[in-house]
């Protein structure tokens, strides 16, 4: 039977390229003469019946802005099953058919209920910049967000060299540690401090004691935010202060600057393909999956995967960066 309704929302913390693969998913429709259906503010639009049609013109001049046009929201209403009753109403009186998130796991737990308990196929789109997502070796948004926090670092950096400090600056990531250990051997990091390895404060301390012995005068320690070495980066820099009385340190959060921009080249191409593919999945039947990259070719991994798999820091990168922080 073929599919004459799609429904896209966009959910969770927001993402560069989110808009980008929202224009994909609206003039693929369009070229397969699909009605798009956009849902505004994630699942809270489905429950609270705030959808509109999105047609190819309503996605003009949008590829290269952040954020998201179709806003985004963490639904608490859709956690409950009479929420998503209401929600599942609504799909029912627009006749939707399939539903494009573009979202982070949480969004894809909340459609992957939503789909095993009304049938509705689900297809869903990694954009999150923490790059947390098993069946995806980028997730939309990752690459801009790296971008966005080297540029900021080497401008911390100018700073740190000029006044000879040590800066711990942290960045996001929630509980991975991807943002921290790339953006950390982009801008010269002398430690990256991950989850997922613990150095501890001896591993600190012993780093930034052979960097005093090979006479660096400043420092850059990237924390990633779910880091657990000290309570958390205020707390971190206390304690080494405490050992380097002599250290000038500071801290800098880079926050949600992180999540903000123009999305850069690969995430628009990324987006754009996986915006495509999606509304193709759902037109062969295929549902139930998140579409991912691999090698530069697009794959695709069962929802269920993708949320309970877990991502790994690449180990070649850790060995990497301990050469270049001698
Ligand atoms: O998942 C994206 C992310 O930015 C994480 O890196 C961070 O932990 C979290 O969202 C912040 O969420 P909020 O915008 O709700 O503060």
């Amino acid at each position: 039977m073929k599919i004459k309704k799609i429904g896209v929302l966009t959910s969770g913390g927001d993402s560069p390229g989110m808009n980008t693969a929202l224009r994909a998913v609206v003039r693929t429709c369009a070229y397969n003469k699909i009605e798009c259906l956009g849902v505004v503010r994630g699942f809270q639009g489905l429950i609270n019946d705030d959808i509109k049609v999105l047609k190819t013109r309503s996605v003009r001049g949008i590829i290269n802005r952040g954020g998201t046009m179709l806003y985004s929201a963490r639904s608490e209403e859709f956690r409950t099953k009479e929420g998503r009753k209401t929600a599942f109403k609504n799909v029912k009186k627009h006749g939707i058919e399939g539903l494009i998130v573009i979202g982070g796991d949480g969004s894809f737990t909340g459609g992957l209920i939503f789909q095993e308990e009304f049938g509705i196929p689900v297809v869903g789109i990694p954009g999150t910049i923490d790059n947390d997502l098993y069946g995806t070796t980028h997730t939309l948004g990752y690459d801009t967000a790296l971008n966005t926090v080297m540029e900021a670092i080497d401008k911390i950096r100018d700073t740190a060299i000029s006044h000879d400090r040590l800066f711990f600056v942290e960045v996001m990531g929630r509980d991975a540690g991807h943002i921290a250990l790339n953006s950390g051997i982009a801008i010269g990091a002398q430690e990256i401090l991950v989850p997922e390895l613990n150095i501890g404060i001896k591993g600190l301390v012993d780093s930034l004691k052979a960097s005093k012995k090979n006479h660096k005068t400043s420092s850059i320690v990237v924390v990633a935010e779910g880091d657990k070495t000290g309570t958390n980066v205020f707390d971190l820099a206390r304690k080494i202060e405490e050992i380097f009385p002599k250290y000038e340190i500071r801290v800098s959060v880079l926050g949600h600057m992180q999540r903000g921009g123009s999305p850069t080249c690969f995430d628009r191409v990324l987006g754009t393909k996986m915006g495509v593919i999606a509304v193709e999945s759902i037109i062969k039947g295929d549902y139930g999956i998140m579409i991912g990259i691999d090698n530069g070719k697009i794959v695709s991994t069962s929802l269920k995967k993708a949320i309970k798999g877990k991502t790994k820091i690449d180990p070649e990168l850790v060995r990497i960066s301990k050469i270049m922080n001698i």
